[in-house]
């Protein structure tokens, strides 16, 4: 099956075609980092494409400008409908990805950035399959820390945060893991460069809390309701390095990741080196309530057509 990459993208306001969606070389957020995204999953089913959660990503969408006075110039309504409209637009009926962002436009080489600063805002879409091997993958602790609240705070999902994702992606490539995990300030557990992280350790399922430099995910919210409703407890704690080497499993969380298995941890086989019985369960939940086979989570799903 051929991929498909759309026609026409939203930018401050109209449909237009993706090559006319153009910005000058004078765009603060090409020097500075000041843009702001998200992301977000569209899945068809054959019957409908159900985009995942659209309202909390649009809300965590303006917080993450909030903490930088970066003005969002659109109601969150209306960039609900522009998500819709723009599958609609484009006829998507493939499971696809959806980035909306906006950024400082022209603002010369100010970083006095303030709610009067010029934004633009975009969203385009593309489609997309599995980001990693659904079967486990081989991590490896990354050397770089992750970014800290002391500096730039982690749970602004900005552009300029991804430096430090991209470091530890390329550490982790270069050393012949599939994926990197970060360790905070303090030398526990945070998250993977665009992934939170769970562990299950004697019988207890276990997450790094915001304040370990994780950011507030909302597969890793989605992935806690759906535990908790299935009667587990789940504890939100700072995680040892080392005990991610003790762990029964471990599996990431995220809008593209989805719920992945990690089998191998710097060279350490996780539990039986292959994917555990609990993260199976949840990844198959997982699967089922974004494919619209569970009518329980069914308010998650904002149908296009
Ligand atoms: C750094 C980081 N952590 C965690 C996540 C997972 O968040 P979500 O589940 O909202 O996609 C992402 C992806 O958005 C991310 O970029």
């Amino acid at each position: 099956m051929k991929s498909f990459s759309t026609k026409l993208v939203w930018f401050d306001g109209k449909f237009v075609k993706s090559e006319e969606a153009k910005v000058p070389v004078m765009t603060h957020a090409i020097h500075y980092g000041t843009s702001v995204f998200e992301g977000l999953r569209g899945y068809w089913n054959s019957k409908n494409l159900n985009i995942f959660r659209l309202d909390d990503h649009i809300k965590r969408f303006r917080n993450s400008g909030k903490i930088y006075s970066i003005n969002l110039r659109f109601t969150n309504k209306e960039i609900s409908n522009a998500i819709i409209q723009l599958c609609k637009r484009n006829s998507v009926r493939r499971s696809c990805y959806i980035r909306p962002f906006y950024f400082v436009g022209e603002y010369g080489i100010n970083l006095n950035v303030t709610e009067k600063a010029p934004t633009h805002t975009a969203i385009v879409m593309f489609e997309f399959g599995d980001l990693f091997n659904k079967n486990g993958i081989k991590a490896g602790i990354s050397s770089w820390r992750r970014i800290h609240e002391i500096s730039t705070p982690p749970l602004a999902k900005m552009g300029g945060n991804y430096l430090n994702s991209i470091l530890a992606t390329q550490e982790a490539k270069r050393n012949g893991y599939d994926e990197s995990i970060l360790l905070d300030h303090l030398g526990n557990v945070s998250e993977a460069p665009g992934e939170n992280i769970f562990i299950l350790r004697n019988g207890e399922i276990i997450t790094p809390p915001s304040s370990s430099s994780a950011l507030e995910g909302i597969t890793r919210e989605s992935v806690i309701e759906i535990v908790r409703n299935q009667g587990y407890k789940i504890i939100e704690r700072e995680i040892l390095r080392t005990e991610l080497y003790l762990a029964d499993e471990i599996f990431l969380t995220g809008t593209a990741a989805e719920i992945t298995p990690v089998t191998f941890v710097d060279g350490k086989k996780i539990g039986n080196g292959i994917p555990g019985k609990l993260t199976k369960q949840i990844r198959s939940t997982y699967s089922d309530i974004v494919m619209g086979k569970n009518k329980k989570y069914a308010h998650w799903l904002t149908a296009v057509y």
